[in-house]
C-alpha cells in the first residue's frame, strides 16, 4: 500500500506552501539553472546571502535555510551526484539526498516537505531509477517518522510525472 501522507502533483515547487522545499543544489550553495535558479529567483537574494555564508556542502549531504520570499519556511539544499554511469556510487548517493533531507525535517520538527526530482535534469540520472530511489527513501522516512504528515513530490514536467506515476504504482502493487 503506498503512504497516503505521499502526493505526486505536477507544477513548480516555488509555489508550495509547506514547511520546506527542497533545492537540487551544487556543492557551491551558489545557485545555478534548472530548480535551483528558479528557487533563488523566487525567494530574493536574501537566499543567496545566507547560502554564501554556509561554505558549500557535499554531495548526498543538505543545508537548511530560510525561505525569504517563499511561500514556503524553509530550503533544504541538497546536492545531488552527477550520473556518470552508474558506477561511481550515484544510488547510494542520490539516496543520501534524501536522508539528509528527512534528518534535517526530523531535527527542526517540521512537518511537510515538498521534493523536485532530484538529480533528473543537468545533473542526468537516469528517471526510473531515480523515482525508485526516491520512493523508496521517503518510504522509509515515513516509516520511521510518524510526524512527518505530507510529502509532495513537484514533478515539473510530463516525463518526470509520469516517471513518478510508475514508480508508484510499482510500490503498490
Ligand atoms: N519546480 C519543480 N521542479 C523543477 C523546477 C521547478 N520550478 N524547475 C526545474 N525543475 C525540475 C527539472 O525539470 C528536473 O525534473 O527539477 C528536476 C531536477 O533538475 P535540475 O534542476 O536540473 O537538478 P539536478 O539534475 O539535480 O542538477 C543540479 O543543476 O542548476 C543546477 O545548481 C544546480 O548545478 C546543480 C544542478
Amino acid at each position: 500500500m503506498s503512504d497516503r501522507r505521499i502526493q505526486l502533483v505536477k507544477g513548480d515547487i516555488t509555489q508550495q506552501r509547506v514547511d520546506a522545499i527542497v533545492n537540487a543544489a551544487n556543492t557551491s550553495l551558489r545557485g545555478g539553472g534548472g530548480v535551483d535558479g528558479a528557487i533563488h529567483r523566487a525567494a530574493g537574494p536574501g537566499l543567496l546571502e545566507e547560502c554564501r555564508t554556509l561554505g558549500g556542502c557535499p554531495t548526498g549531504d543538505a543545508r537548511i535555510t530560510k525561505g525569504y520570499d517563499l511561500p514556503a519556511r524553509y530550503v533544504i539544499h541538497t546536492p545531488g551526484p552527477v550520473w556518470q554511469g552508474g558506477g561511481v556510487n550515484e544510488d547510494a548517493l542520490l539516496a543520501s539526498c534524501y536522508q539528509s533531507t528527512f534528518a534535517l525535517l526530523h531535527d527542526h520538527n517540521l512537518k511537510t516537505v515538498a521534493f523536485p526530482s532530484i538529480g533528473t535534469g543537468i545533473y542526468r540520472f537516469p528517471i526510473d531509477r531515480a523515482s525508485r530511489i526516491a520512493l523508496r527513501e521517503i518510504r522509509r522516512a515515513l516509516n520511521e517518522n510518524p510526524s512527518i504528515e505530507r510529502v509532495v513530490i513537484v514533478a515539473f514536467d510530463e516525463r518526470t510525472f509520469d516517471a513518478y506515476t510508475r514508480a508508484l504504482m510499482e510500490e503498490s502493487s
